[in-house]
């Protein structure tokens, strides 16, 4: 049986955007109330009673958007000052990167994943729903300011869109070419925004909302060949599904992350935490989840936590997803945004 002792931690449940593929319109109005975090102290509790002891040593934290959360920087340090933490990362959206990829790096944190669908600002606006300034400079510039600081592995992630980014693919896998850093293309799963899913699909002229993994590689490979050279335990490979690749010669690499055309889950080794305390033990799908934070606010020992939780990984391989032929199906309650990918 795989190990799980990846734990996906959401610090919050807002986002400083609203990524069309992780929302749907009028998202923003479910928000988690405050008094309904998991607060900096039961953050750390959980993970020092419950997750470590059963081996958890990999953790990332995600959102909503990460860095929206107060006090970040110093749960970052708590966290990276845990002498089990093997290992402590984050995906953001970058916009407010510029200002904090210095304290989060003093804090410890040493790897970032960042969202970055598109290199042109109109279509960049378009995705994330921002009908004021531009919000693209600002972004490209934490990414920008993550790499002079010394993120490393410095990765971007693109949901591949059909007739929205699809013809930006070879640009995007450019950026891996003379600076170090890794470009990976998501599969746009149908969790998150049905609705952008479904219209997608009915334009196309496959009627499929999503590109294979194998058609990027050999658009990319026929550009300018693509090669798999990176060692199978490495940083740049990560806790995550991403098979990597690279173009020759070049700096950074090229992951694929294929969800729709391939199914990972016989090796999935995660499991996640919202921000409101629920561990959840598969992203496409909603069995099993524990609540957390009310077991903590009601005074249940962190002994029995840990016991349900254990419980609760025993089980895990018959929740974990299993794919079809035709993709994902099912209804979720919770989007994208909630969950922190
Ligand atoms: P690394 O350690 O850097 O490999 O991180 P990661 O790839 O696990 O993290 P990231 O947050 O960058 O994940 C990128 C995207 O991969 C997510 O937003 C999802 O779209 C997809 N993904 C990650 N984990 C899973 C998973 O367990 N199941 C599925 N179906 N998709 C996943
Ligand atoms: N399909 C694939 N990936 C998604 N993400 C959000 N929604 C989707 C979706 N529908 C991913 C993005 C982002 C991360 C937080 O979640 O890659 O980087
Ligand atoms: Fe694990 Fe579920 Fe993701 Fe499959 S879909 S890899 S079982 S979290």
């Amino acid at each position: 049986m795989n190990k799980v002792d990846y734990l996906r931690i959401s610090l919050i449940d807002r986002c400083n955007f609203r990524c069309q593929y992780c929302m749907p319109e009028g998202a923003e109005l479910e928000y988690i109330w405050q008094q309904q975090l998991l607060t900096h102290a039961e953050i750390l509790n959980l993970l020092k009673e419950v997750f470590i002891p059963l081996g958890f040593t990999r953790f990332r934290l995600t959102g909503g958007e990460p860095l929206l959360r107060p006090g970040v920087v110093d749960l970052v340090g708590d966290i990276a000052a845990l002498p089990e933490t093997e290992d402590l990362a984050m995906t953001t959206n970058g916009f407010l990167l510029a200002s904090l990829a210095q304290d989060l790096y003093d804090a410890g944190l040493r790897r970032i994943n960042i969202s970055l669908d598109s290199l042109d600002p109109e279509t960049f606006d378009k995705i994330i729903r921002n009908r004021g300034r531009s919000r693209w400079e600002r972004t490209w510039e934490g990414i920008q300011a993550a790499y002079q600081v010394g993120f490393d592995p410095l990765k971007l992630n693109v949901v591949v869109i059909p007739g929205v980014n699809d013809s930006e693919v070879l640009d995007l896998a450019a950026l891996t070419i003379d600076r170090q850093w890794h470009v990976r293309f998501i599969e746009f799963m149908p969790i998150g925004n049905m609705q952008l899913f479904d219209d997608c699909a009915a334009r196309t002229q496959r009627g499929r909302a999503w590109i294979p993994s194998s058609e990027l590689r050999e658009w990319i490979g026929d550009r300018w060949g693509l090669i798999s050279t990176v060692p199978e335990k490495s940083e740049v490979r990560g806790n995550g599904p991403a098979d990597v690749f690279q173009i020759p010669g070049a700096k950074g690499t090229i992951g694929f992350i294929s969800q729709m055309s391939e199914c990972f889950c016989d090796r999935c080794n995660r499991m996640r935490l919202s921000a409101d305390g629920w561990l959840r033990p598969c992203l496409l799908n909603e069995t099993g989840q524990i609540d957390l934070k009310t077991g903590l606010r009601q005074g249940v020992d962190t002994a029995e936590l840990r016991e349900r939780v254990s419980q609760l990984l025993r089980i895990k391989p018959e929740i974990n997803y299993k794919q079809r032929d035709s993709g994902t199906t099912g209804s979720y309650g919770r989007t994208m945004s909630q969950i922190g990918g």
